[in-house]
């Protein structure tokens, strides 16, 4: 598998408080690839994505040391705005989050806000290529007035995707995007990602063993806080390295 890197993490870590909840994480991760992040609850998943795109900045009690290089540029570096760190790397969440406003508010809002686009046509145009890129364009062009919050959570998770791709970022990280939803919106949301990291490069937490297995290029397996073992995912599955990776793939902890 041909790989470049896009981002490029180098000795992270991370403290809430005194509790050191990443230790000295080395890792690519690469361009127009679908990465799984792996590994039992409170292992840092969470944590190590929202490093990717500044989010932790947010949390008062958190402490970062070391880089996180996109394209060749550390987003920790001081002449580095976290907005526009947000948005190239965009953020989906488990629960699908709609604004209570109209599907094309959602869609608009963040745009316009950023002065992507000028009112009218020209934002028209990309509310409608942001819910076809999305793959929800058919089922929403007829109640683009109507509320986000009345559709079904798979189709609100899918706004939310909408809305991510609106600004035009080159990253997507998913916090476990189908968690909440049903098989038939897991699927589409899953086929979605497939054609999504074509243009864009995907990071996606996952419980999901055999989501990870379907759709993920690269799997890196989390425990306590360390990167166990990163490798192509069939090899993750198939012929892990570490045995706490074999143990929590099989089912045996986690
Ligand atoms: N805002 C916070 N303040 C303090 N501690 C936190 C905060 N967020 C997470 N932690 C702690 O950091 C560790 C890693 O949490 P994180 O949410 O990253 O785990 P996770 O792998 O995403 O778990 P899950 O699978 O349950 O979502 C845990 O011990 C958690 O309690
Ligand atoms: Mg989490």
């Amino acid at each position: 598998m041909k790989k470049n890197t896009k981002i490029n993490v180098k000795d992270l870590n991370l403290w809430y408080g005194e509790k050191q909840a990443l230790h000295n994480l080395d890792v690519k991760l690469y361009e127009n690839k679908i990465t799984a992040l792996i590994g039992p609850s409170g292992c840092g998943k969470s944590t190590f994505l929202r490093c990717l795109n500044r989010m932790n900045d947010l949390v008062d009690s958190a402490k970062i040391e070391g880089n996180v290089i996109i394209d060749g540029k550390n987003i920790y570096d001081k002449d580095v705005d976290e907005v526009s760190v947000r948005k190239r790397v965009g953020m989906v969440f488990q629960q699908p989050n709609p604004f209570p406003k109209s599907i094309y508010e959602n869609i608009a809002y963040a745009p316009l806000k950023h002065g992507i686009v000028k009112k009218g046509s020209e934002c028209d145009d990309l509310v409608e290529e942001s819910l076809h890129g999305a793959g929800i364009w058919d089922e929403v062009k007829d109640s683009l007035k109507e509320p986000a919050t009345g559709l079904s959570g798979g189709q609100q998770q899918r706004i939310c995707i909408a809305r991510t791709i609106a600004v035009k970022p080159d990253i997507i990280l998913m916090d476990e995007p189908t968690s909440a939803l049903d098989p038939i919106s897991t699927e589409k949301i899953e086929a979605l990602m497939l054609e999504l990291k074509k243009k864009y490069t995907i990071v996606t937490v996952t419980h999901n063993m055999q989501q990870a297995a379907r759709i993920a290029d690269m799997t890196a397996f989390f425990h306590l806080g360390k990167l166990i073992e990163y490798d192509e995912t069939e090899t993750i599955f198939v012929n892990p390295k570490e045995k706490k990776t074999e143990d929590y793939i099989t089912g045996r902890f986690g």
